[in-house]
């Protein structure tokens, strides 16, 4: 596991996007594995900053996104369709026909998991994959739990997550109660991770993926200790050692 202490969110922004946009350059037609929520926010920043510098070229990109909240259709404000389309999509010359979510609102949930699972293993799974972490230690949406599930599928959020999640809501009651989210073999199957954290309230999640060696499903970030490409990028106040 490769590990990157920055000072801070904007150090790490910076840190994190060098690695997206080398990938890219790298390689026109890269599959990204992208994520939403605070933690990635700087980084597309940084990303759409270098694009309208001329230096990016989105045009032959392929991203698939984690998760979605089950019930917001991709125009909600809180839909993370709309997140992509706000923070990245609408700036940057990705087509759109190459920018894929799990679709939150369809009359059967499962089927739609098991509809995105075949298509994620069908274009062969994300070159390169974004996380962040909750801080009880989740990955997507795969929360704590005594196993974990592999495949795309419907999960019910944790308390912890509603609350910590209801920032972006007009309340708590307003945060939807499960979500589609790819498993750990969509993300396992990555070929390069790159995880980030920020903020005092993860620094118990990286203590666990950082400070020893045990893996649990209890902390399904610790799972990413058995993955052979990861990229660990966390700031001062999320730092654990
Ligand atoms: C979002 C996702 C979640 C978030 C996590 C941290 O697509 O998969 O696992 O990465 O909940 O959220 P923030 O970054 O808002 O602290």
């Amino acid at each position: 596991m490769n590990v990157i202490h920055c000072k801070n969110y904007d150090e790490m922004s910076v840190a994190a996007a060098k690695i997206f946009s080398d990938a890219i350059k790298a390689k026109p037609d890269v599959v990204l594995g992208l994520a939403t929520g605070s933690t990635p926010e700087g980084m597309y920043a940084e990303l759409v900053k270098e694009y309208k510098a001329g230096a990016l070229d989105f045009s032959r990109v392929v991203s698939i996104n984690l998760d979605e909240y089950c019930g917001l259709p991709g125009d909600h404000d809180q839909s993370y369709r709309y997140f992509m389309q706000k923070h990245l999509f609408n700036h940057v010359n990705i087509d759109p026909a190459n920018t894929y979510l799990p679709v939150g609102d369809t009359a059967d949930h499962a089927a739609e998991a098991a509809r995105y699972e075949k298509f994620v293993a069908s274009i062969g799974y994300a070159d390169l994959q974004v996380l962040g972490v909750g801080g009880n230690g989740h990955i997507g949406f795969n929360e704590p739990d005594d196993a974990i599930v592999a495949d795309t599928h419907v999960t019910d959020l944790k308390p912890e997550t509603i609350k910590a999640n209801s920032r972006f809501f007009a309340s708590e009651n307003d945060v939807p109660r499960q979500a589609l989210t790819m498993g750990l073999g969509a993300i396992m199957n990555a070929k390069a991770i790159v995880l980030m954290a920020s903020g005092a309230v993860k620094k118990e999640a990286m203590r666990a993926l950082l400070c020893g060696d045990t893996v649990s499903t209890k902390c399904p970030v610790t799972l990413l200790k058995l993955h052979p490409n990861v990229t660990v990028i966390c700031d001062d106040e999320a730092w654990p050692c």
